[in-house]
């Protein structure tokens, strides 16, 4: 079985190509360089022509305040391209494993959302992520949809990587308290794709970490995290603010916590609690 990776060289892609490898598959990992998104009319052609048994859709446009501005390029990519990636699949008779995120929500619910809940997005990038799903399952009603959220992985760029950064320069930190969601470890989403893949599973599914926090809960752990394997520390004071003093470009949800009764069906082992996989990711880096 052929498995293609397409945004191998970001967090969860990276995670994904490494996880593909040590179990053995024959994995593509392609990015930018292979097959541009930008230039979807490219897209499909490309990604038929390798003819993989799966697709794991992990490139997108992921700057989620830059998007604001660059609306046409983040629908270019989150849409448009996970559009055609979906047509390259069809083309070439494989499966699709389309990765998605909490931010189509619009965070008024204060318990958990479903994969048949409203979808309200916020920002440019929630709403160009929820077209790019609604386009995947147009072009092939049996693909894959996987929702995550709040990701971190040791590769690429975090959550987690800028905490540790400014807990070893600064004396204090202020740490947004008032949105709620759940931290997702890469090595945890990709073992749960690889369960739904195995499972032959199509629609849509929903993965994070057990638990909830909110940024703040999740910087303190980080911190608390970081001292416990002597990773340097200056920063003393984690200070909870509200979102309204940390002013960014693009609306979050203040609660993104997604139910995942559906996926725990299909999974023959317990979700980790975000957590015990901070510890883990962590004692990893
Ligand atoms: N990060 C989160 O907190 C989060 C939360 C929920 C869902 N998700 C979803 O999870 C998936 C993976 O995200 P991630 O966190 O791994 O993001 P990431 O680290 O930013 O990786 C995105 C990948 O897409 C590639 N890409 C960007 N523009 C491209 C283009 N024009 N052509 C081809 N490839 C391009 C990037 O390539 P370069 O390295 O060359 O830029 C990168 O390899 C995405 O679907 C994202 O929406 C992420």
């Amino acid at each position: 079985m052929t498995i293609l990776v397409t945004g191998a060289n970001g967090q969860l892609g990276r995670e994904t190509v490494l996880a593909l490898q040590a179990e053995g598959e024959s994995c593509i990992a392609i990015d930018r360089e292979e097959v541009d998104f930008s230039r979807p009319d490219q897209v499909a052609e490309a990604i038929a022509a390798y003819a993989a048994d799966w697709v794991i859709n992990c490139g997108a446009y992921t700057q989620v305040d830059k998007a604001e501005q660059e609306r046409e390029l983040a629908f270019t990519i989150n849409r448009d391209a996970a559009r055609a990636v979906a047509e390259g699949v069809k083309r070439s008779g494989g499966r699709l494993l389309h990765v998605s995120t909490d931010f189509i929500f619009g965070g008024e619910q204060s318990t958990p959302y479903r994969e048949d809940s409203k979808p309200d997005p916020l920002s440019v990038y929630g709403q160009s992520k929820l077209e790019g799903e609604q386009a995947v399952r147009e072009v092939l009603p049996d693909a894959l949809v996987v929702r995550t959220a709040w990701v971190y992985g040791v590769h690429g760029h975090n959550f987690v990587k800028t905490i540790l950064r400014l807990a070893g320069e600064r004396q204090e930190l202020r740490v947004v308290d008032d949105q709620l969601g759940t931290p997702s470890w890469t090595a945890d989403i990709v073992r749960a794709m690889r369960s739904l893949m195995k499972a032959g599973a199509s629609g849509v599914y929903q993965f994070t970490n057990e638990g909830v926090a909110s940024w703040y809960d999740f910087a303190e752990a980080i911190v608390a995290a970081a001292r416990q394997v002597g990773l340097p520390v200056v920063a003393e004071t984690i200070r909870p603010i509200p979102t309204e003093d940390f002013p960014l470009p693009a609306t979050r949800p203040a609660y993104s916590v997604m139910s995942k009764v559906k996926i725990r069906s299909v999974l023959d082992y317990p979700i980790p609690h975000w957590r015990e996989s901070l510890h883990a990711m962590i004692n990893n880096l």
